[in-house]
């Protein structure tokens, strides 16, 4: 298969990378990962509320979450919560990425990226040159920011893990250098994740055209 451009209309004045927009087949986000996304927005949202809730019966550091931007009432609740969503964050997660891997899309949305790509677009973005004619089209710097909450949801799910069954997953508790040290990633993990759903949400309302396509695919 010939390789894709990385940047498809970097050669071509603004005007022209929009005409030279291809149209494709196809939705521009297939269904499965509309639906695995939408369902993955809905885990992250109950995890990282009840999570709060769960933290502030027990803080380590000298503040803790308004009650009121918490869900499940009281810790006990707030643990109910947190046990039912990771399963909906775990199965979902595993059918996104087995998806992704199988169909090969992994591969061709996200990759290559490097340095060089994330700062050329990064640079291109911030001067207001950053082509958006593609849809289909992920910028070095989405794809880092996307392969990168992957990667911190897979270390929330682990650490997540060892604070859940401590005694049974003992290998990687040692990994993680012990339970309160898997409970100080546990929770600057959760940060990055919020820290990137507030970028992502910005992003999403400077491109609105992209939220109708990941509702709509199209
Ligand atoms: C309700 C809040 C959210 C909205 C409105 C939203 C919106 C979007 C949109 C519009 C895209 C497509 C971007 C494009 O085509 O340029 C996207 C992609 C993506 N979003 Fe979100 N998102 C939300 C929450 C989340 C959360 C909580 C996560 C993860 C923690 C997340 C992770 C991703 C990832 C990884 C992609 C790339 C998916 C792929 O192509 O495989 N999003 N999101």
């Amino acid at each position: 298969m010939a390789a894709r451009s990385d940047r498809p209309h970097a050669a071509l004045p603004p005007g022209l990378a929009a005409q030279a927009a291809p149209a494709g087949p196809g939705p521009i986000h297939p269904g499965w990962l509309r639906v695995t996304h939408w369902l993955n927005a809905l885990a992250v949202v109950i995890m990282a509320t009840s999570g709060w809730r769960v933290y502030n019966a027990a803080p380590f550091f000298d503040f803790t979450f308004p009650n009121g931007i918490t869900l499940g009432g009281w810790l006990g609740g707030a643990l109910q919560w947190h046990f039912a969503g990771m399963w909906l964050l775990l199965a979902n997660g595993l059918l996104y990425l087995g998806l992704n891997l199988t169909t090969g899309r992994l591969a061709r949305k996200f990759f290559p990226v490097g340095p060089r790509g994330v700062l050329a677009d990064l640079g291109a973005a911030l001067r207001g040159k950053l082509s958006h004619a593609d849809p289909r089209h992920y910028n070095q710097v989405q794809r880092l920011a996307y392969l990168f909450v992957i990667a911190d949801i897979t270390v929330l799910i682990l650490s997540g893990l060892v604070l859940w069954k401590s005694v049974q997953f003992d290998t990687l508790r040692a990994l993680l250098g012990g339970y309160e040290f898997a409970r100080r990633i546990h929770f600057f993990a959760m940060a990055l994740l919020v820290a990137f759903v507030a970028v992502h949400l910005a992003m999403v309302a400077l491109v609105p055209r992209s939220l109708i396509a990941m509702i709509r695919g199209k």
